[in-house]
């Protein structure tokens, strides 16, 4: 089976083709030189941008691929949780070509989506549990086997990738603010300034990082109206060090709670240097699977592998719907997404 799917939840159009478990192409085609100015995503240009280019990513994924549209046997799109305007460009262009070449179109969920990044190069084994950190989401998901995920503990307020995102522009570091504070955190020391582990002493597995990052920015506007010099490096270790144990602190404990020896970390934060190396530090005793760089970040490799799997789950009766076009509803929840 070939399968063509589409990305398109915030500000990268993306287009992936699989044959099987074969991996043909993942074309990638970032904004990130459209919003750093504004040090985030402004929806109504990300949506703009990618009517611009959604036909010609398409094409260039085929074409890499050296397949004809009437080669491809499913068609699969991000379907939210997103920007609408950004879910719907995709999801439109996907289900068009669906449409014309009578192919079944299976809608997915994006962060579904971010859970199968791990398996594009890989095994995955349940039970799992899953860690899912991005720009919009902080999630630990209890998962017992393919698509049936509990989850037990959520962000109260922002996502660990939006309060980096957030503290970049307030150190005019620029956007996404994630990658820049991981490098310059190597070059800082962790202990210069003291903020402390949220939600360290609550007992469920919940998370909380605007608190964090209010610590962070008051400290920094602080430092700058008194005049008084500091290193970013610093600013930026310090903030890492607090947020990644925070994550840690509860990763060990539902671990152990749960009783599971298998980690899976999913979402844009998962490409973080000092999380991969205090993960190693820490679960040497667990399985723990995190994607390629490439493949943490939005794209469409992992929208295409969550098809593979998903696909093989559905009934007959569940196959035959996907012809029918134009009933999905866009999953409207969680709109903000974006910072
Ligand atoms: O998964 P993703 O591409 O988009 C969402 O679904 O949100 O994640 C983007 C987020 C951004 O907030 C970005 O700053 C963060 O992932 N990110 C990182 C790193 N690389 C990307 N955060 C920390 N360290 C990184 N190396
Ligand atoms: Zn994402």
């Amino acid at each position: 089976m070939i399968i063509l799917a589409v990305e398109s939840s915030c500000d990268e159009m993306s287009v992936a083709i699989k044959k099987g478990k074969k991996l043909l192409t993942n074309v990638v085609f970032s904004q990130i030189d459209l919003h750093t100015l504004y040090g985030g995503v402004v929806p109504e240009l990300a949506s703009r941008a990618h009517i611009e280019v959604v036909v010609k990513v398409i094409n260039e994924a085929l074409v890499k691929a050296n397949l004809k549209p009437s080669d491809i046997d499913l068609v699969a799109a991000t379907q939210g949780p997103g920007l609408i305007g950004s879910l719907m460009i995709g999801m439109l262009a996907a289900e068009t070509f669906a449409m014309i070449y009578h192919l079944p179109f299976l809608p997915l969920n994006h962060l579904e989506g971010h859970i199968y990044a791990s398996a594009i190069d890989s095994k995955i084994k349940w039970t799992s549990l899953i860690l899912l950190i991005s720009g919009g989401h902080t999630e630990l998901i209890y998962a017992k086997k393919d698509f049936v995920f509990e989850t037990i503990g959520t962000t109260l307020d922002d996502a660990i990738g939006e309060s980096y995102d957030k503290v970049a522009r307030v150190l005019n570091l620029g956007y996404p603010g994630g990658p820049i504070i991981d490098k310059l955190s190597v070059e800082g020391n962790k202990e210069a300034f003291k903020f402390p582990i949220p939600m360290a002493d609550s007992d469920n597995y919940d998370f909380s990082f605007s608190g964090l990052k209010s610590a962070v920015i008051n400290k920094i506007n602080y430092l700058n109206t008194h005049h008084e010099e500091y290193k970013v490096q610093d600013i930026a270790a310090s903030f890492q060090e607090v947020a990644l144990e925070s994550i840690l602190l509860k990763v060990r404990k539902a671990l152990t709670n749960y009783k599971i020896k298998r980690l899976i970390v999913a979402g844009g934060v998962a490409a973080n240097k000092g999380l991969r190396l205090k993960l190693k530090e820490n679960f040497s005793d667990i399985k723990v699977m995190i994607p390629p760089f490439k493949y943490c970040t939005d794209n469409a490799a992992m929208i295409a592998e969550c098809a593979f799997y998903k696909y093989k789950t559905l009934s007959k009766k569940e196959k035959l719907n996907l012809f029918n076009y134009g009933v999905k509803p866009f999953s409207t929840k969680e709109e903000n997404h974006a910072r």
